[in-house]
Parts: structure tokens; sequence; C-alpha cells
């Protein structure tokens, strides 16, 4: 099942008593080459982000700053990841419905992103999604 696949990372960590250090490194760390970064920050409380799937696209979800919650959803099994350690990155295959809640106050939720933003990568409509999911196996 893809949602297996969906697994939290640990990342390496240099702990420090001057302060803690994580990096992550493509095809290392990640199963994939990064291309993009975006984050998400100033998240009103009760806000829902997310809200759609990728066809191809690889992420590593990663908390900076705070906590969240993650609903991950491959149409067939769904399952809820609590992000709130900055060397942790949830890892989300492609065609993985997502949706992100439960910001805390000043949360910053970082992705890893495989390839560039591309609208046509997305679907929108949880149905026109679960559709395709029975498409394929
Ligand atoms: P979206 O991926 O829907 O955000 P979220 O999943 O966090 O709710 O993107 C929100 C808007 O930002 C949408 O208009 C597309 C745009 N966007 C970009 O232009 N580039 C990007 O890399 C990303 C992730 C989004």
């Amino acid at each position: 099942m893809k949602l297996d696949k969906c697994q939290i990372y640990d990342l390496p960590r240099i702990n420090d008593p001057l302060g803690n250090l994580t990096f992550v490194e493509a095809n290392r760390h990640v199963p994939f080459d990064i291309r993009r970064v975006y984050y998400l920050y100033d998240v009103p409380g009760g806000a829902k982000r997310g809200g759609h799937a990728h066809k191809a696209l690889h992420q590593l979800i990663i908390a900076m700053s705070g906590s969240f919650d993650i609903h991950l959803d491959d149409g067939h099994a769904k399952k809820t990841i609590h992000l709130n350690h900055s060397y942790n990155g949830l890892y989300v295959c492609p065609m993985i419905w997502r949706e992100i809640d439960n910001f805390s106050s000043g949360a910053v939720c970082m992705v890893l992103a495989s390839d560039y933003y591309d609208e046509a990568d997305y679907y929108r409509d949880y149905d026109l999604f679960t559709d395709d999911v029975k498409k394929v196996p």
C-alpha cells in the first residue's frame, strides 16, 4: 500500500549545547532529488491546508517550528501523523491526498519537493483522485 511508504524519517542530528543542527541531503536522507523548497508560516489558528494530492511529486514535510497534524489518504486507507520535531520529516509519496491542520501558534511547515511547482501535477478534487486510484492498482 502507498500509505505504508509514507513514514517519518529520522534526520541526522548534530547535538550541541550551543544549538542543534539537522541536515537533509538529496537521495541520501530523502529518496528523491530536491528541486524546490517551500514553507507555510503565519498560519491562523483553526486553518486547514493541503486538500490535494500530487500525481508524481515526492515530498518531505518538516515541522521547522511548532507542530501540526497531517492526515494522509491513499484512496484505500487513512492515517494521521503529528509532526513536532525539526529533526523528523514525513515522506509523502505520489498519489496521497493530504490535509494539514491543528497548527500550533508560530508553526512553520517546510516542504522539500522533488520538482518545480506545476499545477498540472495536482488533484484538487477528491473524487477525481479516488477515480484515478481505482484505475491504477
Ligand atoms: P497549495 O499547494 O494549494 O498550498 P497548501 O497545500 O499549503 O494549502 O498552494 C497554494 C497557492 O500557492 C496556490 O495558488 C499555488 C501556489 N503555489 C506556488 O505558486 N508555488 C508553490 O511552490 C506552491 C507550493 C504553491
